[in-house]
C-alpha cells in the first residue's frame, strides 16, 4: 500500500466513525508560546480539551481526525537509525468527551489488523501501571486483553513513557498506552484527564479526552515492510537523488540529508527564515548540519536544491503551502547553503587545527579534552558554527565542549552587543550629544514605529506570518524590517500609511507599564524575538492601558511620545527588500 492510500485509509476510517477532518496547522505554533515548533497533532486542540474552546462550534463535531505536521529536536541525534526523524507526520484522531478507551482501543486493533492487514501476532501494546498521583490503567489493560495475550500487553511506569504530555510546560495529559509492531512503536493512545499546572499539581480536566498520534514514517514502514523508514515511499524518491555508497558511514548521511532537507522545506513554507535564533536557529542548525554531512560524501555545491524541488513536488498536493511558497524555500535555502559552505571549509580546517595542538598537548601529559568556551565561541562566530556542531565534531573525536566557558563567551558578546545597539537606538536623546529638536524628532518616529508595526501586521497579518526583524531610527527616518514573502502593492502601502495617521489623529494616549516578562508575553505584547528580555520589561501601550483593548503593545524602554498627536504627518517613502522572505520600509515624520 503506498503512502498515499495510507492517508486516505486513515482519514476515511474515522471519518466514517464521526470525526471532522481538520487540516494540519502551522508548523510554528500561531496562539501558543509556550513552544517553538508543533510536536504534536493535539496541539492545535489543546483548547478543545482544556474546555477553553468549543469543538461543536469550531468544527460541529465532539471528534476530529488530522495528519499533522510535527518537528521534534528532541530525535535529531537518532535521526539516521531505522524510525527517528526531525520532521514528521503524525496521523491523529481526537475525542473531546464523546468516547473514551474502549473505542479507541478497538479502533486501533481494527485500523491495524483490518485496514492496514498487519498479522495480529506483530502487535503489543504497554499501559500505565499506576503511581502516586495516577492509578492505574485498569480499563485500558482489560481492553487491550480481549484482542491480545496478557504476555504482549506490558506494564508501564512515567519513565517508560506511559504518561503523556503536557506539550510545553503546563497543560491537557494523562494516562497512555503505547501501540508497537515488531517492537516499534508506531502510536500513542492518550487519555487527557488532567491538567497538569507548572507548579506539578494535576487537576481533574472538566471532560476526558483522547488524544491519539501514529508516526506516519513508521507506519508507512510497517505497512510496505521496509527495513527503515528511509526505504519507503516518502524517502525513497529523496534519496535517490544522492550519490553515495551503501556503507555505513555514507548511508547514515544520506538519511540525515534527506531528514534535514525535507524538515528545512516545510520550516521555510511555514514562514521560519535561518537566524541565531528561535526558530530560525533549529532551521539553520539542520541546514548547516546537512551541509556538513554533504561534504563526507563530497557533495557538489548547491546539492539541497534539487532535494527540496523533489520534497515540494512529492508532498505539494497534500500541503499547498509548499506550491506557494516555491520560490521563498528555494531562494533561502541556496543562500544559506552558499553562505555557510563558504566558511564550513575553513572552519573544518580551525577545528582540526584546535584538534591537533590539544592532542599533543595530551600527549605530552595534559590531561583535559575539553574545547574551550573560547574555542567554540571563535568557531561560531568566525566560521557560522553552531555550537551544536561543535559539539559533534568534538564528540567525534573522543572531546567534549566546557559548556560553562561557552555560556560565559556567549553572554559576554551578547551583552556588547546590546551596549552597542543601545548606543545606536534606544540611547537617543540620552548619551549621545544631540540638540533637542532631534531628540524629539527621533521619540515622534519611535511611537510612529510602533504603529506601523500594528498597522503591518492588520494589514498583511492574515497572509503571512509577519515577524518584526529590526528596526533603526535615525533623526530623519525610521526603518523597519519584517518577514513578508513579496512585494508589497501599492493599496497596502497606503492602507498601512493611512492607519498610522488614523491613529495619530485619534491622539490616543501612549502609555509605560512595567510588568513581568511572562505576564506581558501573556498579554500579548510584542516582543522583538531576537532580543533576550530581563524578567521585568517595560511594555508601551497605544491607545489604552488596558493590554487586551490597547492598539499597539511593544516590549520597550522608550523613549516615546506623550500622545500620538505629537507625532505630525506619517509618510512611508520606501518599500523594498531587505533579504530573501525579508521586507524593509522606510518612514518618515513632518
Ligand atoms: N500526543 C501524543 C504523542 O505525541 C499522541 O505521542
Amino acid at each position: 500500500m503506498n503512502s498515499k492510500k495510507i492517508r486516505e485509509k486513515f482519514l476515511e476510517f474515522f471519518e466514517e466513525r464521526g470525526h471532522k477532518i481538520v487540516s494540519s496547522s502551522s508548523l510554528v505554533p500561531k496562539d501558543d508560546p509556550s513552544v517553538l515548533l508543533t510536536t504534536a497533532g493535539m496541539q492545535q486542540f489543546k483548547p478543545y480539551f482544556t474546555g477553553d474552546k468549543d469543538p461543536m462550534k469550531d468544527f460541529g463535531s465532539w471528534r476530529t481526525v488530522s495528519i499533522q505536521k510535527s518537528f521534534r529536536t528532541s530525535d535529531i541525534d537518532e535521526v539516521g537509525d531505522e524510525s527517528h526523524l526531525t520532521f514528521f507526520e503524525m496521523l491523529g484522531h481526537f475525542s473531546f468527551g464523546a468516547y473514551f478507551k474502549k473505542e479507541t482501543i478497538e479502533w486501533t486493533f481494527e485500523l491495524l489488523t483490518k485496514i492496514f492487514r498487519i498479522d495480529k501476532e506483530r502487535i503489543s501494546a504497554s499501559v500505565f501501571e499506576g503511581d502516586q498521583k495516577i492509578p492505574k490503567d485498569q480499563e485500558s489493560y482489560d481492553a487491550w486483553l480481549r484482542f491480545l495475550p496478557a504476555e504482549k500487553i506490558k506494564q508501564g511506569n512515567r519513565e517508560d513513557g506511559n504518561i503523556w504530555g503536557p506539550a510545553g510546560p503546563e497543560g491537557p495529559c494523562g494516562a497512555c498506552n503505547e501501540v508497537y509492531v515488531d517492537g516499534l512503536e508506531v502510536a500513542t493512545l492518550v487519555f487527557m484527564e488532567y491538567f497538569y499546572s507548572k507548579d506539578n499539581t494535576f487537576a481533574p480536566l472538566k471532560q476526558k479526552g483522547v488524544d491519539v498520534g501514529w508516526g506516519f514514517e513508521r507506519l508507512t514502514k510497517v505497512i510496505q515492510s521496509a527495513p527503515t523508514v528511509f526505504e519507503t515511499d516518502l524517502f525513497e524518491p529523496i534519496i535517490q537523488l544522492i550519490p553515495h555508497r551503501d556503507i555505513e558511514n555514507e548511508t547514515k548521511a544520506v538519511r540525515i540529508i534527506a531528514d534535514h532537507i525535507r524538515a528545512a522545506t516545510f520550516l521555510i513554507a511555514d514562514g521560519v527564515l535561518p537566524s541565531n535564533i528561535a526558530q530560525g536557529y533549529i532551521l539553520r542548525r539542520i541546514l548547516r548540519r546537512a551541509i556538513r554531512y554533504g561534504r563526507i560524501l563530497n557533495l557538489d555545491k548547491n546539492f539541497f536544491i534539487p532535494l527540496s524541488q523533489k520534497v515540494i513536488e512529492m508532498y505539494k498536493e497534500f500541503y499547498p503551502e509548499l506550491s506557494l511558497k516555491k520560490d521563498d524555500i528555494l531562494r533561502v535555502i541556496e543562500k544559506e547553503e552558499e553562505k555557510f559552505s563558504k566558511t564550513l571549509k575553513q572552519g573544518l580546517k580551525e577545528f582540526e587545527k584546535m584538534m591537533e595542538a590539544k592532542t599533543d598537548k595530551i600527549i605530552y601529559g595534559e590531561q583535559s579534552r575539553t574545547i574551550s568556551g573560547i574555542d567554540a565561541f571563535y568557531l561560531y562566530e568566525s566560521y557560522g558554527f553552531p555550537i551544536e556542531l561543535t559539539r559533534e565534531l568534538a564528540k567525534e573525536n573522543g572531546f567534549s565542549v566546557d559548556e560553562s566557558g561557552w555560556e560565559t563567551a556567549l553572554k559576554k558578546h551578547q551583552e556588547i552587543s546590546r551596549a552597542g545597539a543601545e548606543k545606536k537606538f534606544g540611547g537617543h536623546g540620552i548619551s549621545t550629544v544631540q540638540d533637542k529638536g532631534t531628540a524629539e524628532k527621533m521619540t515622534r518616529l519611535h511611537t510612529a514605529t510602533h504603529l506601523l508595526h500594528q498597522a503591518i501586521h492588520d494589514v498583511l497579518g492574515g497572509e503571512s506570518e509577519v515577524k518584526q526583524m529590526g528596526s533603526d531610527i535615525t533623526p530623519e527616518r525610521t526603518r523597519f524590517d519584517f518577514t513578508f514573502p513579496r512585494k508589497l502593492t501599492p493599496e497596502e502601502i497606503n492602507k498601512i500609511e493611512n492607519i498610522v495617521n488614523d491613529k495619530i489623529k485619534l491622539n490616543l494616549p501612549v502609555i509605560k507599564q512595567k510588568m513581568t516578562k511572562e505576564i506581558a508575553l501573556k498579554l500579548q505584547a510584542r516582543a522583538f524575538f531576537k532580543e533576550k528580555y530581563p524578567d521585568e520589561v517595560n511594555v508601551y501601550s497605544v491607545g489604552d492601558p488596558d493590554l487586551s483593548k490597547a492598539y499597539s503593545k511593544e516590549f520597550c524602554d522608550g523613549p516615546h511620545v506623550k500622545n500620538t498627536g505629537e507625532i505630525g504627518r506619517f509618510k512611508i517613502i520606501k518599500e523594498e527588500s531587505s533579504s530573501a522572505g525579508v521586507r524593509r520600509i522606510r518612514a518618515i515624520v513632518e
